[in-house]
């Protein structure tokens, strides 16, 4: 198969949807990979480095959106990239349709078969391809929420970790799953003291049983969420109702119960948060104050981190793309149930329920 990869043109995107070792595996299983010129450089990828691994580089995106059956990205195309996808090619990427009913109308135009990295599922139900980006922002988020904790950018002026003589920060972690115990995780490592909420008692007998004592489980609910965000020094939003708008656990009153820069970190502002006063933020402008509680709340936190985040994205997206190149999109989908549930338009039609659900469709509307 011929394999385009290229360079993400949406704003301050500098991830890149394969590393020369992606390129170097494809190119092992005899298939050819256009790479456009630059397109790895925001993640420290250079064109020789790709070369090296035996791609040829395209000066153009409308060259590689030309000349591939394939083509893998990181985000949605944008509105610029519409007009160079053509009839039957595959796009194997993050989509979010339901979030856009123009990008779902013009790939339904284009005929494309496309292939949402957010809706490959796993026999557990997990999302594999989503699991690594949220790992990146469950990280991210106490590097952010620590800097934000200073005093400068008016944070209370605390030092997670504390000194000795001193006590730690105290971070509050809502929601055990993967940014929640990532977040907890690197909470912990920097001497804080931390205490993680789920309604899931799985999760908070998982974390009981792997984290150090200083990290403490107790179950969300709202006593002991308005007990816990008074003495807390950092919060992290990072709950998830699959396929519907984060619950707004902390409201717009609860505000007057923190103390004067306590921060919030809502990783879950690309579900709507769960605080109500989150709005999305960008890497530019990262945070605003609301009665004097720091919010951050930055939608594509990994974008900060392209080196990592491209490592993580297509450590996890390469087995998929050789799959789909090896066997062609319908045995490949055929043979792996995880990938089907990838597809989401096909040459035109809507296969993925939700997105007909999302837009009140009943019939395919092009
Ligand atoms: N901002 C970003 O850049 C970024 C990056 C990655 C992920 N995210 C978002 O972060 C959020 C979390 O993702 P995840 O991968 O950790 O999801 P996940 O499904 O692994 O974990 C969500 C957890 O929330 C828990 N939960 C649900 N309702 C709750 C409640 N009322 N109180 C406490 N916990 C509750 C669930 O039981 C689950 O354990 C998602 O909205 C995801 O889209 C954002």
């Amino acid at each position: 198969m011929i394999v385009g990869i290229p360079k993400e043109i949406k704003n301050n995107e500098s991830r890149v949807g394969m590393t020369p070792a992606g390129v170097f595996e494809l190119v092992k299983n005899n298939h050819k990979v256009y790479v456009q010129s630059e397109a790895g450089e925001g993640s420290g990828f250079f064109n020789q480095d790709y070369q090296q691994a035996g791609a040829i580089i395209l000066d153009t995106i409308g060259q590689v959106y030309a000349m591939s059956e394939m083509i893998v990205k990181v985000k949605e195309p944008i509105e610029e990239e519409y007009d160079l996808i053509q009839a039957g090619q595959i796009l194997f990427t993050y989509f979010h349709f339901a979030s856009s009913e123009a990008l779902t109308k013009a790939m339904i135009k284009q005929k494309a078969i496309c292939i949402a990295y957010e809706t490959v599922e796993d026999e557990e139900g997990t999302l594999p391809l989503l699991t690594p980006m949220s790992e990146v922002a469950g990280r991210m988020a106490i590097q952010q929420g620590a800097k934000y904790l200073e005093k400068p950018v008016k944070g209370r002026g605390v030092l997670l970790g504390g000194v000795p003589g001193v006590a730690p920060g105290k971070v509050l972690v809502l929601g055990a799953g993967v940014v929640g115990i990532q977040a907890a995780k690197m909470a912990a490592g920097l001497g804080a003291h931390v205490t993680i909420l789920d309604i899931n008692m799985k999760c908070l007998r998982y974390v009981n049983d792997v984290m150090p004592p200083h990290v403490v489980t107790e179950f969300s609910n709202e006593f002991n969420i308005r007990k816990l965000i008074k003495t807390h020094d950092l919060i992290i939003g990072g709950v998830l109702l699959k396929g519907a708008k984060a619950p707004n656990l902390i409201t717009r009153d609860m505000l007057k119960e923190m103390r004067p820069g306590t921060v919030i970190v809502d990783v879950a502002v690309d579900q709507g948060g769960c605080v109500e006063t989150t709005r999305p933020t960008t890497h530019e402008d990262p945070i605003y104050i609301i009665d004097d509680v720091v919010h951050y709340s930055v939608a594509n936190m990994p974008g900060a981190v392209p080196y990592t985040s491209t490592m993580a994205l297509t450590n996890v997206t390469l087995p998929y793309a050789l799959k789909l190149a090896n066997l062609g999109w319908e045995a490949a989908c055929e043979k792996d149930a995880s990938l089907h549930k990838g597809l989401n338009i096909v040459e035109g039609k809507v296969v993925y329920q939700e997105i007909m659900e999302a837009f009140g469709w009943e019939e395919i509307v092009a």
